[in-house]
């Protein structure tokens, strides 16, 4: 991306930044993505204002099945949140870039806390369809990065620290959270594809032995942006089928949406109980 580029890039960002902030009124805590087959979580949220995709500057469109392409801001008991219903997907043909405008809007808008939210496929029989798996790193195997060319160093430095990404205090809260809902959650290995084909059996074998829990096509250019722009990561990911070459049947969008609408309670449930905490968390 040339330099011109570049700064054509973050004037897109700064009107979309005014022009969200001005259509919600208040500076969300936390900005939560809403993963496949998961967009009925945003129904949680109190006194919505509701934003589509299309009517924000710049701000491109989801093309993914079983996504919305909405914003929605409003109160979690009493903390201000928005929540993105329908993500965007490097598969889709877009750039790293345009995949992770929103995060540099959330980002440029003050928000503190970026929370992923996902499907994935379970790499290893030790997760079922149905789980609930904390991500406490990943791998990126996308091929790409969304900070390749030019850096913006008032939004972050050229090589950002990785290693602290997943919020060690907000993981911890997480997991208090489950506890106390009742809500089974594991811990994980998230490895991301670029997709849109499923793995192959070798793929998923691979990365297996590169240490990886799960498997998706998304989230990870997500996180490398909020990391780059300071923001406190989370990301919750539910595991909607064993990985390619686990079982006997072919893999199936359909059946990716089946199991998160399975899931999708239980996933709000927790989400609700994590944004609700930060009200109370002490820093
Ligand atoms: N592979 C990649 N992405 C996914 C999968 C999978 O098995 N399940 C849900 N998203």
């Amino acid at each position: 991306m040339s330099k011109e580029r570049s700064a054509e890039y973050r004037q897109h960002v700064e009107e979309a930044t005014v022009f969200v902030s001005r259509s919600v009124g208040f500076v969300p805590r936390a900005a939560v993505v809403l993963g496949s087959g998961l967009g009925s979580g945003a129904a949680a949220i109190e006194n919505p204002v509701v934003i589509p995709y299309g009517e924000i500057p710049h701000w491109p469109l989801s093309t993914a099945p079983g996504h919305k392409g909405r914003l929605v801001a409003g109160y979690l008991k009493g903390v201000p949140v928005v929540a993105m219903q329908g993500r965007l997907h490097y598969y889709e043909g877009y750039s790293m870039r345009e995949i992770t405008f929103p995060v540099r809007v959330f980002g440029g808008w003050g928000t503190e806390v970026f929370f992923a939210t996902n499907a994935s496929g379970g790499v290893h029989y030790g997760l079922l369809p149905g789980d609930l798996v904390l991500v406490a790193d990943h791998i990126n195997l996308m091929g790409a990065n969304p900070l390749f060319g030019p850096n913006e160093d008032d939004w972050g430095p050229r090589f950002p620290d990785m290693t602290l990404a997943y919020d060690k205090k907000l993981m911890a809260l997480a997991e208090e959270v489950a506890l106390r809902e009742s809500v089974n959650l594991k811990r994980g290995v998230y490895i991301a594809f670029a997709g849109p084909s499923f793995e192959t059996s070798a793929e998923i074998r691979m990365a297996r032995v590169l240490g990886a829990d799960l498997v998706g096509m998304s989230t990870v250019p997500e996180i490398i942006v909020a990391r780059h722009m300071g923001m406190r990561i989370l990301a919750v990911s539910c595991v909607a089928n064993y990985a390619a070459g686990m079982t006997e049947s072919p893999l199936t969008h359909q059946e990716v949406l089946d199991e998160m609408g399975r899931a999708a309670d239980r996933l709000t449930r927790l989400v609700v109980g994590i944004v609700a905490s930060l009200g109370e968390e002490g820093r």
